[in-house]
């Protein structure tokens, strides 16, 4: 507890002088282009995916720290949101950083001095929402609307434009949102990566040091992780948290939940692949034993084994995307063991699979996937209890 109360002093006098420059790809997700270029010899479906559109954000995975507004900005029109997410652990995430016996350890492993773990630091931009009004980047408190949404008062800034009542809202108005940053409920790949790029750790030295490699208990699944304490679909009715976002069921073509719920087990499956991928694409020959090394082959090894089920079970229905990413991943041979081969193969194949996510997401809408829903009801295990009002 003293290690907290300090960190929570310096941290908010240090706004200036304490600016950390920690080296951002551990944290950051930067996969952004699609390229087959290297591959060995890529299929048909794989090529065909090449000329995909991957989302445009290409620092993809993290909020930009200088486009936040903080969450006070939407309690006014989204109190139910702010209640659920008040009651969920997302809202103590910043008490891992401030009162913990590990933190120093891994603070020093990362190359974090302890006073800048609440400033522009790797821990705070997982552990909680990090704000940047000029003055540099600080925590402002633990994980809130914006670090899954997108800053709302970037340039053009969302915030002003999503909620105008007077104005009006229609597609025009949603897609202007989406141009200016937000993430919203329809775009699965992007929310995804930025739950992944939290959780599922990318910092070599802070795994080896002991911080865990993921979410420990449930790996990390999509279904199960946003339909317990995380869900708060309450945009039709503030007193009912619907089962799938209420606002995208009225205005999606197509839309219902059960074609949600295939969407985003097989989303949430490809990105984490994707980002374990990246991951272990970094590790260098030397290190191929180290924790981190293990710990993501592990990780790897239990989402292909989940890939497969998949393809298996949706048969001749499988969508040319899962099937590209399952070819991607049947390239990299043997990965059980992890050796300087699949090392090589992960960075083959990372990009595959993160053109097969997008392009999935982009082509499908889960409607023709009714093969997949006995896979989903088995694997799928809501965290923590959904919230009402
Ligand atoms: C002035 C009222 C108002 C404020 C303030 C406001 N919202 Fe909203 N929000 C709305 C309305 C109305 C909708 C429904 C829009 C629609 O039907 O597309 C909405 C929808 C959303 C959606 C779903 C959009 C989609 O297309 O999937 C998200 C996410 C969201 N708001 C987040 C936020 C966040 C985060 C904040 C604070 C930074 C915020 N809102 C502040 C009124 C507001
Ligand atoms: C942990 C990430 C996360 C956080 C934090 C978060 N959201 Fe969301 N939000 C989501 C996801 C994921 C969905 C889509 C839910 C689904 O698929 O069931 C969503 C959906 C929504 C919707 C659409 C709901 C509907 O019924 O149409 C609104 C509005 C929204 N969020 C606003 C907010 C606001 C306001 C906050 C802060 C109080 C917030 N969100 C915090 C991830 C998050
Ligand atoms: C900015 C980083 C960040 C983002 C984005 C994020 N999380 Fe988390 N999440 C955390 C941290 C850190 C914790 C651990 C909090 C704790 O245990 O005190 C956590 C805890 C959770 C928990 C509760 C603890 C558990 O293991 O059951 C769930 C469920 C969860 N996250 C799901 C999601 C989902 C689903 C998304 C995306 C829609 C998401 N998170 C996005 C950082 C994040
Ligand atoms: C990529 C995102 C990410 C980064 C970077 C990160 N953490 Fe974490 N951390 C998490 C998540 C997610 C958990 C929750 C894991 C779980 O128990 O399910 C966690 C757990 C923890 C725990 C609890 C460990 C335990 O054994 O229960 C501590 C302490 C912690 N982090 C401190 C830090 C510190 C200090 C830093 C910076 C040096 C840091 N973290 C960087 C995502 C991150």
């Amino acid at each position: 507890m003293k290690t907290a109360t300090r960190l929570w002093s310096h941290g908010f006098i240090r706004t200036l002088s304490g600016l950390a420059i920690v080296a951002a790809p551990t944290c950051a997700l930067f996969f952004g282009l699609v390229s087959t270029e290297g591959a060995n010899t890529p299929s048909a479906a794989v090529q065909a995916l090449s000329s995909v559109v991957v989302n445009a954000d290409p620092a993809s995975g993290k909020t930009d720290p200088t486009a936040v507004a903080g969450s006070m900005s939407c309690v006014e029109c989204h109190k139910s949101e702010i209640a659920a997410l008040k009651v969920s652990k997302h809202n103590s995430s910043i008490t891992l950083i401030t009162s913990h016996p590990k933190i120093a350890e891994f603070a020093k492993a990362a190359n974090v001095a302890l006073e800048d773990v609440l400033q522009d630091s790797i821990c705070s931009s997982c552990h909680a929402t990090q704000q940047d009004t000029g003055k540099g980047v600080h925590a402002i408190g633990s994980v809130s609307c914006e670090s899954c949404h997108g800053g709302a008062s970037g340039k053009p800034e969302w915030l002003k434009l999503h909620g105008d009542k007077k104005k009006g809202i229609n597609a025009a108005v949603r897609a202007a949102c989406g141009k200016a940053g937000m993430i919203r409920a329809s775009n699965i790949y992007r929310i995804t990566k930025n739950c992944v790029g939290c959780h599922v750790v990318s910092n070599q030295a802070l795994v080896n040091a002991g911080h865990p490699v993921s979410t420990q208990k449930w790996k990390f699944e999509l279904v199960g992780g946003s339909s317990g304490e995380v869900r708060h679909n309450f945009q039709v009715d503030q007193k009912v948290n619907g089962e799938a976002p209420t606002a995208w069921l009225k205005h999606a073509k197509g839309a219902s939940e059960e074609n949600r719920q295939r969407m985003k087990y097989l989303i949430g499956m490809l990105v984490d692949l994707e980002v374990t991928l990246g991951a272990l694409k970094t590790v260098p020959k030397a290190a191929g034993k180290s924790d981190f090394a293990k710990g993501h082959a592990k990780r790897l090894k239990a989402v292909a084994k989940k890939l497969k089920e998949a393809v298996k079970e949706l048969e001749d229905t499988t969508p040319a995307e899962l099937a590209a990413a399952q070819e991607a991943i049947d390239d990299i041979g043997r990965i059980s063991s992890l050796n300087f081969k699949s090392q090589d193969g992960a960075e083959i194949a990372e990009p595959k699979i993160a053109a097969a996510a997008s392009a999935l997401a982009e082509n499908n809408d889960g409607s023709k996937l009714g093969k997949l829903d006995s896979v989903v009801k088995k694997r799928a295990k809501p965290r923590g209890d959904a919230y009402t009002p």
